[in-house]
This record gives structure tokens, C-alpha cells and sequence, in this order.
């Protein structure tokens, strides 16, 4: 006979570890838990939009600050392990900026990977100044723009390139310029892999998938000739 102590203490155990369990499970939500606004403002930069991609394509990868690999122990993959490396409203005194800007062989991304852009390393450092808050905004893409400037090469810029640069192409597949761009987008596979269609490998990988927006942006672009516009 089991008695209902016992019995109750079986029951709150089994609670508890399926708490733990979703706990553990909570890292792979990356917007887990930001503030959503509904309008994004030019003034802000956003994690979930802006700063997130980035860290993901451009340090995430395995080899290097994914959970699998955490190489010194970084791991550059949701919110709470970003903020790690960060001191809020202070980017000349966080881990994540300084090794941004450094100009030696210990810059991140290190070499032969190329290092962030002016403008990349300038939004990181804005929004941890701005206080490093697990923001996220709503309206900021436009489906009716679907030119390769417009729309396109920004995206790929911020969510892909890390990945799929010139120097380290994952996959064989280059995406950091037009030419080799369009190779992808006239072949099936660019669209392919962002809507996760069957038979391709689901991009970004490791990452959220790309809103329908986004998605579409990218499908009209290539419907129209995947044009130099
Ligand atoms: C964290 C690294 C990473 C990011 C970010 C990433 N990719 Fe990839 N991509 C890969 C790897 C690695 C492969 C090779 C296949 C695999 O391992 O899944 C690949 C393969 C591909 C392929 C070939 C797929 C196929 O089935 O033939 C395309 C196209 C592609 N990626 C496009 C993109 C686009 C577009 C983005 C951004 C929206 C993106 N990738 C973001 C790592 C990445």
C-alpha cells in the first residue's frame, strides 16, 4: 500500500520536473518573452528584429557560439544568453561590443569571417545604450516592396550573409551579392529553404522562420525576374 504522503510527494515531483522540463525547453522560443509593439519606431532598434538575426547568422553557427558548441562559454543563440555578454546601457563596457569593434585577430566575428559592417556594429551599440531591452516591433515590413534594394539584399544582409558569405559559404551557397543571389533564386532553392518547403533545408537555419511578409517579399522579387532593382 502506498501511502497518500507518498502518493502526493510522487505527484508534486512529477509537477516540478515537468516545470523544469518546459524551463529547459524555454531557450529555444529566441523571442521568448519580449515586449511586442505594435509600430516600430525609426528611434528604436529592436532585439527580436535587428539584433537577434544578426547574432544568430553571424555567430550562432556550430563551430562557434551555438548551445552545442558555446566556445568560451558564449552562447550567442536567445535574449537571456545575449545578455550574458552585456552590460544594459553600456556598450563601451560589454563583452559583445568590445570584441565587435576590435581590430585584431581576436575581432568577432574572427577573421577570414569579414567583421560587422559600420552600420551593424552602430545598431549594437545603440540598442545596448538604449538599456538592451527584449524588444520586438510589428509593422516594419512592407510586402508591396520587393525590390532587390529595398527588400532583398537588407534582409539577407541581416539574417543570411553571416552564414553565407563569400569567405564561408555554408553549403556552397553564396549569398552576400547579387550575382550569386540570383543564381539561388532562379534555381528554386532560396525560396525553397525560407518556406521551408519539402526537399530543402529550412533557412535561417537555427533561427525563427522569416515572416510571411518577408517570405513574400522575397517570392515577388523572384517572380518578377530576381531583377537588379
Ligand atoms: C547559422 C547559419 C545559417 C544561417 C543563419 C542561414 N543559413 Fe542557409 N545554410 C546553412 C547551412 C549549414 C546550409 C547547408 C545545409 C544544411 O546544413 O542545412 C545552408 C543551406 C542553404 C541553402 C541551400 C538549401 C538547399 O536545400 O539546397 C539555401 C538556399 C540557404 N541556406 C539560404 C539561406 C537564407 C536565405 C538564409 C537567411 C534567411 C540562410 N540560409 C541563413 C547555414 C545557415
Amino acid at each position: 500500500m502506498i501511502s497518500p504522503i507518498v502518493r502526493k510527494l510522487v505527484f508534486i515531483s512529477l509537477l516540478l520536473s515537468l516545470g523544469m522540463t518546459a524551463c529547459r525547453h524555454q531557450p529555444l522560443l529566441p523571442n521568448g518573452g519580449a515586449t511586442v509593439s505594435a509600430n516600430c519606431s525609426t528611434d528604436t532598434v529592436y532585439f527580436v528584429n535587428d539584433v537577434l538575426p544578426l547574432l544568430q547568422s553571424n555567430c550562432a553557427m556550430s563551430g562557434c557560439h551555438d548551445n552545442a558548441t558555446a566556445a568560451d562559454g558564449v552562447r550567442m543563440t536567445n535574449y537571456a544568453n545575449i545578455l550574458d555578454e552585456v552590460k544594459p546601457g553600456n556598450a563601451g563596457d560589454s563583452k559583445l561590443y568590445k570584441v565587435i569593434i576590435r581590430t585584431d585577430n581576436e575581432r568577432m566575428p574572427p577573421p577570414p569571417r569579414s567583421a560587422f559592417t559600420t552600420a551593424q556594429k552602430a545598431l549594437i551599440q545603440k540598442w545596448i545604450n538604449q538599456g538592451a531591452r527584449n524588444n520586438s516591433c510589428l509593422n516594419r515590413c512592407n510586402a508591396a516592396v520587393f525590390t532587390y534594394a529595398g527588400a532583398v539584399r537588407p534582409l539577407l544582409d541581416g539574417k543570411c550573409v553571416g552564414c553565407h558569405s563569400s569567405a564561408s559559404p555554408s553549403g556552397g551557397v553564396n549569398l552576400s551579392d547579387y550575382t550569386n543571389t540570383r543564381t539561388w533564386a532562379l534555381n528554386g532553392r532560396l525560396y525553397g529553404s525560407i518556406a521551408h518547403q519539402t526537399g530543402f533545408s529550412p533557412m535561417p537555419k537555427n533561427a525563427a522562420k522569416l515572416s510571411d511578409c518577408e517570405i513574400q517579399q522575397v517570392q515577388q522579387w523572384i517572380q518578377a525576374g530576381a531583377l537588379n532593382n
